[in-house]
C-alpha cells in the first residue's frame, strides 16, 4: 500500500514492521478530535488565503462527511496508514479527490497529534470533574444521615477514639475536593493550542494560530513551537492527579472491604456491587472495591511509564512519544469507571448502626475522656495518663470496661473523680464534646457538610 509519505522511499517495509510502528489500533480514540482539529485548520487556511475559499469549503465538506461516516460506523481504519491522522487524510482524499491533499498545508502530524491530545484530555477531564462532584454529593448525603452514628475511630488499626461515622466519610469528601482542584488546575495547562507549530519550527505559510486556537476553544497558544510539539506535561499532570485520586479511592476501597468483612460487619455492600464464589455458596465478595484497589496499580504504572518514556528525549518530536497514548486512554477509562462504581457503591451500602453502636460501647476508646477529665481537675496530663492506663489494665484483668467501674474503684484511682464521670465516659458525649474546629463533634461535622455543600 502506497504511503502518504512514500516519495523518497524505494522499498516498503514488510507488513509486520508496519504493524509494529502503527498506532491506529488505539489512537482511533482521537478520531473526533482529529476531525475537529482539521476543520479548524482548514477554516484558517481559507481565511488566510492560503487555500481558496472553494478549496477550503470542499475540504470542510469532506471532513464533515467523514464525521458522519464515523458516527454511522461506516469508516474503517487500517495499519497500512499507520495512525489516525494518515487514515483520515487518506479517507479524505478518497472522498473528495486530490484537493484533500491540501489539508496538510502548513501543518505536521507533530502539531496535529499534540492538538488532538489537548482537545481529548480537556474534554475527558471536564467529565471526570463532573463525576467527582457526583460522588462528592453522594458522600455528603450519606454523611448527613450519619452525623450522629457513632463509630470506632482508629490509629494503627487499633481502636483509638469514638468518632461520628459522618465525619469519617467526610474525610474522603475533602480528599476528592483536592483531587478535583488538581484536575481543574491541570486543565489550565491543557487548554493551550500547539496547532500551527508545524513539525518543530513553525511554518513559512502566513497562518493564524490564534484563529485556530479560538475555533478550537483554546484559551491561549504555545509561545514556542519546539516546546509545543514536545510537551507532554499536561498528560503527566493528568496521570499524576489520577494517581493521587486512585490512591484515595484505594484507601476507601480498603476500608469498605474491611468494614464489610465478617470480623467488622460495619457495612453491607449492595448485592449489585458484590459477587459470589463459584465454589463457596455462602460468599459475597467485595470484588468491585478490590478491583478499584487493584487498578490503582495500573494508573501509577501509566504515570511511571510516561515519565520514563520522556526522560531522555532530545527535542523535538520523537516517535517514542507515540507511547504517550495507551496509558492516557487507559487511565481515562479506569478513572471514569472507578468513580462511577464508587458512587454507586457508597450510595447503596447499608450501614450497620447496631454493630457500630456495640463496637463503640465495648472498648477502651473513651480512655482519653477519663484522662482529659482528670487533667481538667488539675492533675498533670502525664499523671492522668498513667492513672487511666492502670485502670484500663485493671479492667482487662477483670473483664470489664471503664464505664463498668464502680464509684469506689474510680475514687481509689483518683479522689477527684465524681459522679459526672459516667456521663463523660459515654461515647456519645466523647464525640459531641470534640467541638474543636474540624473535630468530630456533631456541630463541627454539620458545619463541614454545610461548607462542602457550597463547594459542589
Ligand atoms: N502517531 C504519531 C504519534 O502518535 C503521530 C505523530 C507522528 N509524527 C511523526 N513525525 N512520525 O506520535
Amino acid at each position: 500500500m502506497k504511503k502518504l509519505w512514500g516519495g523518497r522511499f524505494q522499498k516498503s517495509a514488510e507488513k509486520w514492521v508496519d504493524e509494529f510502528g502503527a498506532s491506529i489500533s488505539f489512537d482511533q480514540e482521537l478520531v473526533f478530535e482529529d476531525l475537529e482539529g482539521s476543520l479548524a485548520h482548514v477554516t484558517m487556511l481559507g481565511k488566510c488565503g492560503i487555500l481558496t475559499n472553494e478549496e477550503a469549503e470542499q475540504i470542510k465538506a469532506g471532513l464533515n462527511k467523514l464525521k458522519e461516516k464515523v458516527l454511522n460506523e461506516e469508516l474503517s481504519f487500517s495499519t497500512d496508514q499507520e495512525d489516525i491522522h494518515l487514515n483520515l487524510e487518506k479517507h479524505l482524499i478518497d472522498e473528495i479527490g486530490p484537493v484533500g491533499g491540501k489539508l496538510h498545508t502548513g501543518r505536521s502530524r507533530n502539531d496535529q497529534v499534540a492538538t488532538d491530545m489537548h482537545l481529548y484530555l480537556k474534554k475527558q477531564v471536564s467529565f471526570i470533574i463532573e463525576l467527582i462532584e457526583k460522588f462528592q454529593e453522594v458522600i455528603l448525603k450519606k454523611a448527613e444521615v450519619h452525623v450522629e452514628t457513632l463509630a470506632p475511630g482508629y490509629t494503627h488499626l487499633q481502636r483509638a477514639q469514638p468518632i461520628s461515622f459522618g465525619h469519617h466519610l467526610m474525610a474522603y469528601f475533602w480528599m476528592l475536593q483536592r483531587d478535583k482542584e488538581r484536575f481543574q488546575e491541570g486543565i489550565k495547562r491543557t487548554d493551550v493550542s500547539p496547532l500551527g507549530s508545524g513539525a518543530l519550527a513553525g511554518t513559512t505559510f502566513p497562518i493564524d494560530r490564534k484563529l485556530t486556537a479560538s475555533l478550537l476553544n483554546f484559551s491561549s497558544v504555545y509561545e514556542n513551537s519546539m516546546d509545543a510539539v514536545s510537551d507532554r506535561d499536561f498528560i503527566l499532570e493528568f496521570l499524576s492527579a489520577s494517581s493521587i485520586m486512585m490512591m484515595h479511592l484505594s484507601r476507601l476501597a480498603e476500608e469498605m472491604i474491611l468494614w464489610s468483612s465478617q470480623e467488622f460487619q460495619f457495612i453491607e455492600m449492595d448485592d449489585t456491587f458484590s459477587t459470589g464464589s463459584s465454589i463457596m455458596p455462602q460468599k459475597k465478595n467485595p470484588d468491585m472495591a478490590e478491583l478499584i484497589r487493584g487498578k490503582t496499580g495500573r494508573v501509577y504504572g501509566n504515570l511511571f511509564s510516561l515519565l520514563t518514556v520522556l526522560k531522555g528525549l532530545p527535542l523535538a518530536y520523537n516517535k517514542d512519544m507515540q507511547e504517550d497514548k495507551e496509558g492516557m486512554f487507559d487511565t481515562v477509562h479506569t478513572v471514569i469507571g472507578s468513580l462511577k462504581i464508587f458512587t454507586g457503591m457508597i450510595e447503596t451500602m447499608k450501614v450497620n448502626e447496631k454493630r457500630l453502636h456495640d463496637a463503640v460501647h465495648h472498648d477502651f476508646s473513651n480512655a482519653t475522656e477519663l484522662a482529659d477529665y482528670l487533667a481538667t481537675k488539675g492533675i498533670p496530663f502525664r499523671e492522668a495518663h498513667e492513672i487511666v492506663g492502670k485502670l484500663v489494665l485493671h479492667c482487662i484483668h477483670n473483664q470489664c470496661y471503664l464505664a463498668d467501674l464502680s464509684m469506689e474503684d474510680l475514687k481509689e484511682a483518683s479522689q477527684v473523680i465524681e459522679e459526672d464521670i459516667y456521663e463523660v465516659l459515654s461515647p456519645f458525649q466523647a464525640v459531641k464534646r470534640r467541638n474543636s474546629l474540624g473535630g468530630t463533634g456533631f456541630e463541627q461535622v454539620k458545619q463541614q457538610i454545610k461548607t462542602g455543600q457550597q463547594l459542589i
